[in-house]
């Protein structure tokens, strides 16, 4: 760099910040990076080197001064000039119409437009800018003070240091932590052996509260902002509002919608009910706003709420109950599930009554006793599972878990192999693997026999009617007609849906023997290469891991099972009653345009459904399985496509879009 002039290095100094700047909104504000992070950070290297020989030059905007060297001692309080009103919540439509009829009682004569907004799940600030710059940033609080954080913001990368307009401006907005930061704090967390936070929303407002900016900078918070006023200028709406946040350079959400009728409002609540996990941080309803800032004038506030806003939340889908007992559970592979069995509690609109805590490490680790209240939580589809125990309400009276030494269905020792951490019965013939062994033969996606659930399996396996799986093909009318809730008729059908499971392909056939880490996508592509069931048993370890999804742990898991004498004897058995193992015809010829090739869909098709891509795809030979892995040869992506996208991005996998796909199924 040699020994630059003041005059130079100021010069220098100042182009360097405007494109740090720029490359900083591109990245963090508008996602959308111009350059690479070596690029970047060279940039910032070279500023820092100025800056230091000439530390008369350094500004509190700078961007290298975004962590503050010392660690604070507390936070002072501070108050909010205009108090931070919250927001009167609602959960039902009715509730939001209601909403809209005091407004029209209010303001009778005039249409009134909304603006539709995420509510994100994390906690309000306020950040106050003066002559242009980054000046203060206080806590929510109780709305009328709150705690001033501002070297804590400051780390923020989306949050500009200095906007182009020089009047005095308060913007608002919600701090988050996006999930995937979230799961890294968290996962860091367990290692070091420290208590986990629940959800990002608490660990977001733990970290807005470190007294180290230097780690509150390694915590990948970030904030949408939603409200700005500027002194001596009145925006006229809220939709107003949002294009001035985004025109100096404020990061807002891009999914607020403007809306001409409470109909529509509905709309974009019902699509991000449905959406909401598909952005990476926690939403927790929607806010409705009147757009109209006269209106909103007009409608004011009550001591708590404005009456021209209102948050229509999604259902909770964390709820806090009591454990009333800890059972356990086995399940086909033989494996001990506790299961916590709750006072019934309601969770995105169904009653729970029993939750996973998955295993007896589980179960230490969160210290989870009979008798606690905790708080459980339910996302997507999934079961619900305990998030954490609320041990301030212990009286004392709570009970330790004994996890059991033996299965507790057939009192056979339970065995957990090393670095496992799940225990399994070793009984072979233990009676709660066959029932659930049976299910899972008969269910639906394998064997799909109708009929044969758990109510029939239950009385057949009392009565010693089945002892082993290919007892299915043995049963008699009289056997089942006397079951109870069965007469002569559905006895013959579910004798007839039995007789009819021996044609099922070869790819249900090996889905229903459960062997371990074998789905369903991974017993069609087992079928659909060896073409039977004596060659798949016959196959190598190195054979299997060559296939398509085929891992280590997979192959490792299907050698083991036919190495198995057992299992062996229970095929034999099954061939000699008539099952048979044909392939699906017809076979997809070796020359289809995608032969051998497996695609992942992600996000929502516009002209198809999910259904209709698999089926084209299938049909040209190609297969689809769930997850991208370094084998898949494309991912679609749809829209609001969910992070399978990015870890093909990550992968360096082709991605193609609905138009690239249905170019290349027309081609064929
Ligand atoms: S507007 C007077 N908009 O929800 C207007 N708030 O339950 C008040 N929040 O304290 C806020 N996303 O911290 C608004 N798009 C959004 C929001 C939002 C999250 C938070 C905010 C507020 C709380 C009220």
């Amino acid at each position: 760099m040699g020994n630059l002039s003041f005059k130079k290095a100021k010069d220098k100094i100042q182009k360097l910040r405007d494109e740090i700047k720029y490359h900083e909104k591109k990245y963090y504000v508008d996602n959308d990076p111009q350059i690479s992070d070596s690029e970047f950070d060279a940039l910032v290297k070279e500023l820092e080197a100025i800056e230091k020989q000439f530390p008369e030059l350094i500004t509190p905007d700078s961007p290298t001064q975004r962590v503050g060297e010392q660690p604070v001692k507390g936070f002072v309080s501070m108050p909010h000039s205009i108090p931070m009103l919250s927001l009167d919540n609602c959960y039902k439509e009715e509730e939001l119409l209601e909403f809209e009829e005091r407004i029209k009682k209010i303001i009778p004569n005039e249409s009134i437009h909304y603006v539709s907004e995420l509510k994100i799940d994390g906690l309000g600030i306020a950040i106050v800018y003066r002559n242009g710059k980054f000046t203060q940033a206080v806590t929510r609080g109780d709305g009328f003070r709150g705690d001033d954080v501002t070297v804590n913001v400051k780390t923020i990368k989306s949050v500009p240091l200095s906007i182009s307009n020089s009047r005095e401006i308060e913007v608002r907005g919600e701090i988050f932590l996006p999930f995937s930061s979230f799961k890294k704090i968290n996962q860091e967390r367990e290692k070091k052996g420290e208590p986990l936070f629940a959800n990002p929303r608490n660990a977001a407002a733990g970290s807005i509260r470190l007294l180290d900016p230097k780690e509150v900078a390694a915590r990948g918070l970030d904030v949408f902002l939603y409200s700005i006023f500027i002194q001596g200028k009145e925006l006229k709406s809220q939709w107003e509002s949002l294009n001035t946040l985004k025109a100096l350079g404020f990061k807002i959400n891009p999914h607020s919608q403007y809306c001409l009728s409470l109909k529509e409002v509905i709309s974009f609540y019902e699509k991000w009910q449905q959406q909401r996990d598909s952005v990476d941080y926690d939403v927790d309803g929607i806010v409705v706003k009147v757009d109209s800032v006269a209106q909103q004038k007009i409608l004011g506030s009550t001591s708590k709420f404005p009456r021209w806003a209102i948050s229509f939340k999604f259902p909770a889908r964390q709820a806090t109950t009591k454990i009333k007992d800890i059972r356990i559970q086995v399940g086909r592979t033989g494996a001990l599930t506790p299961v916590a069995v709750l006072e019934p509690v309601k969770l995105s609109g169904i009653t729970i009554s029993r939750s996973t805590l998955h295993n007896e490490d589980e179960i230490k680790r969160k210290d989870i006793r009979i008798g606690d209240y905790v708080l459980i939580e339910r996302s997507g589809d999934v079961i619900p599972k305990v998030v954490s125990v609320m041990k301030e309400r212990r009286t004392g009276n709570e009970r330790r878990f004994v996890f059991p030494e033996t299965c507790p269905v057939c009192n056979s020792p339970a065995f957990k192999p090393k670095g496992e951490a799940i225990s399994r019965c070793i009984n072979p013939s233990c009676p709660a693997k066959l029932k659930e062994s049976l299910l899972h033969f008969a269910s639906r996606r394998a064997m799909n026999i109708e009929g044969l659930g758990e109510a029939v399996v239950n009385q057949l396996l009392e009565k010693k009617l089945i002892c082993k799986i290919p007892d299915i093909y043995l049963l008699l009318h009289e056997d089942l007609a006397n079951l109870e809730r069965m007469g002569p008729k559905s006895a013959q059908n579910l004798l007839n849906e039995i007789e009819r499971s021996k044609q099922r392909d070869l790819s249900r056939l090996i889905y229903s023997l459960g062997i371990r880490y074998v789905g369903e996508r991974t017993a069609q592509v087992l079928a659909a290469n060896f073409k039977s069931l004596d060659s798949l048993a016959k196959a190598t370890f190195e054979e299997l891991t060559q296939l398509q999804d085929v891992g280590r742990k997979v192959a490792e898991s299907i050698v083991f099972f036919f190495s198995q004498p057992g299992n062996i004897k229970l095929i034999n058995r099954l061939k000699e009653l008539g099952v048979s193992t044909p392939v699906k015809e017809p076979l997809i010829p070796k020359e289809a345009p995608f032969a051998g090739q497996t695609f992942v869909l992600t996000g929502q098709l516009s002209s198809l459904t999910r259904e209709e891509a698999s089926e084209i795809i299938e049909r040209n030979g190609g297969m689809v399985v769930s997850s991208v892995s370094r084998k898949t040869t494309c991912v679609i992506a749809g829209k609001s496509p969910g992070s399978k996208l990015e870890r093909a991005k990550q992968l360096g996998i082709p991605i193609w879009n609905e138009e690239e796909f249905l170019r290349h199924v027309k081609k064929e």
